[in-house]
């Protein structure tokens, strides 16, 4: 939800800000624009759409100093006018923000009269003529008295004309700092900055930094100096480049053998630190949103029956409205970004009512990991397509060792049946590579169905999550509508929806689910709809019910999300290819929404 980058060094800031701000086009591409300190005075380029269109008309502006901005429309419509950076009324100062101000109208009314010509109609631009009017002999002070009147969140980068330095404050919204030689940067996702610095400070909530090309100086709102430590991030910055894909979402798809992989290393031998689980929990909330969401619903079935608690999965908006219990479940929050504001303020209401909470992330340092007693990391690298792939199946894993660990610790779980399953997960990567093998066949299967307005993915237990985030997916990318159904609850309405029109994917791997999917398959057929089973290898009967079949390796059931979302991931990437849809750049979505 919006990308920001600043950077002040010895080299021309203009092409280090664009080259920075493309790595951050995941997070919003309605508008782009950029402020540079040049010998001529501020200089403002801004430019509806893609962050190429915006340099395809740029000419080359000197200065070594320079904000920059994408914008995912939240206030105004996507103009040029609405595009940031915003600047005061006498051009002195430029503002980048991400995040909402909530009380912008009355600080917007009360600027008007003082005189203040507005240009836009976003939140944002009260932020510039704040600073223009606040008290203060230097720009973080400036900056600090500004962000005093504003409520809601925030992610801020300050420069002002003829001087060579950044302040960047951020609340509730993203930020990192990239420490250089000679150079320093400021950015919002850590991704953007690879190219140039894998040395990184985490700024705080309500702090605030004045960068300048030697110095870094972070202190709080009080001016209390904060001595941040850097830190080194493991990822390089092939992780974060498409290296020969058509599309970041496709390379995402077939890393996951390698992303399973990293995330088990070292864990199914139990050598981590078992002292949170020391503690008895009596029961268990799994919340996220969207894809994380379904991570955490297969995760309710896995962890029931791994260790016994009774397990719930909640969407992370409506956590709050559930009334508060005398038992306080552990509480594990999915968040690929950890700085989902819903899953944010969820995690925060959890520690309120006294819960433990877990955080299930794939980014170090992110805000999620600041909120919770424990983390998890997912580690499955930068994932820079909007549609989450590698990040949910590395949240399964981390979701079954977690209920290895609980099932371990409260004896649900018998030392031959542990070793059973870790076998099992040793082999993931290989399953999933046979999947990935067989993308030709999924993307003949979707250039069948790509002219579908429709289409329904049905499933039963653990793959009704499964069959949801195929849904997910689907809708996302290729803009068919997609909806994800309880296999058994076809009958109690939606039947009414299908035709010859309407296919429908049906799960029906062989577990103790396939006698009745194969029912709810013949449920289908009968109605004319085109039935795309996802059967298990060696399954020779589900080409009599379906009319296209496509199997998957032969894993214990507990499993079977895994292989199957891969094949889903795949049907869905070539269904938005077939329609020719902006595969990494879905419309009116962004990778990471940072706002309630
Ligand atoms: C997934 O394809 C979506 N882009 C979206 O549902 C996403 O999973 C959701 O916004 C949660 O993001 P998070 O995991 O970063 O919290």
């Amino acid at each position: 939800m919006c990308g920001i980058v600043g950077y002040t060094g010895n080299q021309e800031a203009q092409e280090i800000v664009l080259d920075c701000l493309k790595r951050l086009e995941y997070r919003g591409y309605d508008s782009s624009g950029l402020a540079i300190i040049s010998p001529d005075g501020l200089q403002l380029r801004k430019s509806v759409g893609e962050i190429a269109i915006l340099e395809s008309k740029l000419e080359h502006v000197p200065g070594t100093t320079a904000i920059a901005h994408t914008r995912w429309a939240t206030h105004g419509k996507p103009t040029t006018e609405n595009a940031h950076p915003f600047v005061d009324c006498h051009s002195e100062f430029a503002v980048v923000h991400n995040g909402i101000l909530t009380n912008y109208m009355p600080l917007r009314e009360e600027l008007l009269k003082k005189g203040h010509v507005f240009t836009s109609e976003t939140d944002s631009e009260v932020l510039a003529h704040l600073i223009e009017d606040a008290q203060g002999t230097d720009l973080r002070s400036k900056v600090v008295s500004a962000l005093g009147r504003i409520e809601g969140a925030y992610a801020i980068a300050v420069v002002q004309k003829g001087k060579n330095e950044i302040v960047a404050a951020r609340y509730e919204s993203p930020l990192v700092i990239g420490v250089g030689h000679d150079e320093n940067f400021v950015a919002s996702d850590v991704t953007a900055l690879l190219k140039y610095t894998n040395e990184v400070v985490y700024l705080q909530d309500k702090e605030v930094v004045r960068i300048t090309s030697d110095s870094i100086e972070v202190s709080d709102m009080n001016g209390q100096v904060a001595q941040r430590e850097s830190k080194t991030v493991s990822w390089s910055l092939e992780d974060a480049e498409r290296s020969g894909y058509p599309h970041f979402m496709l390379k995402e798809i077939f890393e996951q053998p390698k992303a399973i992989h990293e995330s088990m290393l070292g864990r199914l031998e139990g050598q981590e630190d078992d002292s949170f689980f020391k503690a008895k929990f009596t029961s268990i909330k799994i919340i996220g949103c969207g894809t994380s969401y379904h991570a955490g619903l297969v995760g309710k079935y896995l962890i029931e029956e791994l260790s016994r608690i009774p397990t719930t999965a909640q969407i992370s908006s409506e956590y709050r409205y559930s009334p508060v219990t005398d038992s306080k479940p552990l509480v594990v929050c999915i968040s690929q970004s950890g700085e989902t504001a819903d899953t944010l303020a969820a995690a925060k209401e959890a520690r309120k009512r006294g819960c433990k909470t877990i955080a299930v992330t794939n980014v170090l340092g992110s805000a999620i990991t600041r909120e919770a007693d424990h983390v998890i990391y997912t580690r499955a690298g930068p994932e820079i397509g909007v549609a989450a792939t590698k990040t949910f199946v590395t949240q399964l894993i981390a979701l079954y060792l977690l209920g290895l660990k609980l099932g371990t610790m409260n004896n649900s779980l018998s030392s031959e049946r542990r070793r059973e399953l870790i076998a099992e997960m040793r082999a993931l990567p290989r399953t999933v590579q046979l999947v990935l093998n067989d993308a030709p066949i999924i993307a003949s299967l979707a250039e069948k169905h790509k002219k579908a307005n429709s289409m329904f993915f049905i499933g039963r237990h653990m793959n009704y999550p499964t069959s949801l985030e195929g849904a997910l997916k689907t809708k996302e990318i290729s803009y068919i509508h997609g909806e994800g159904y309880p296999a058994g609850e076809l009958k109690h309405g939606p039947l009414a929806l299908l035709s010859r029109e309407t296919p429908v994917v049906a799960i029906c791997v062989r577990d103790h689910t396939y006698e009745k999917m194969l029912g709810n398959v013949r449920e289908v057929t009968a109605r004319d709809s085109p039935v795309l089973a996802i059967g298990t290898e060696g399954d020779q009967d589900l080409v009599k019910y379906a009319e296209d079949v496509f199997l998957v390796p032969k894993v214990n059931p507990l499993f079977s999300p895994v292989p199957i979302i891969v094949a889903l991931q795949l049907f869905a990437y070539y269904l938005a290819i077939e329609r020719g849809c902006p595969v990494d750049k879905p419309r009116n979505i962004a990778k990471t929404v940072t706002v309630e």
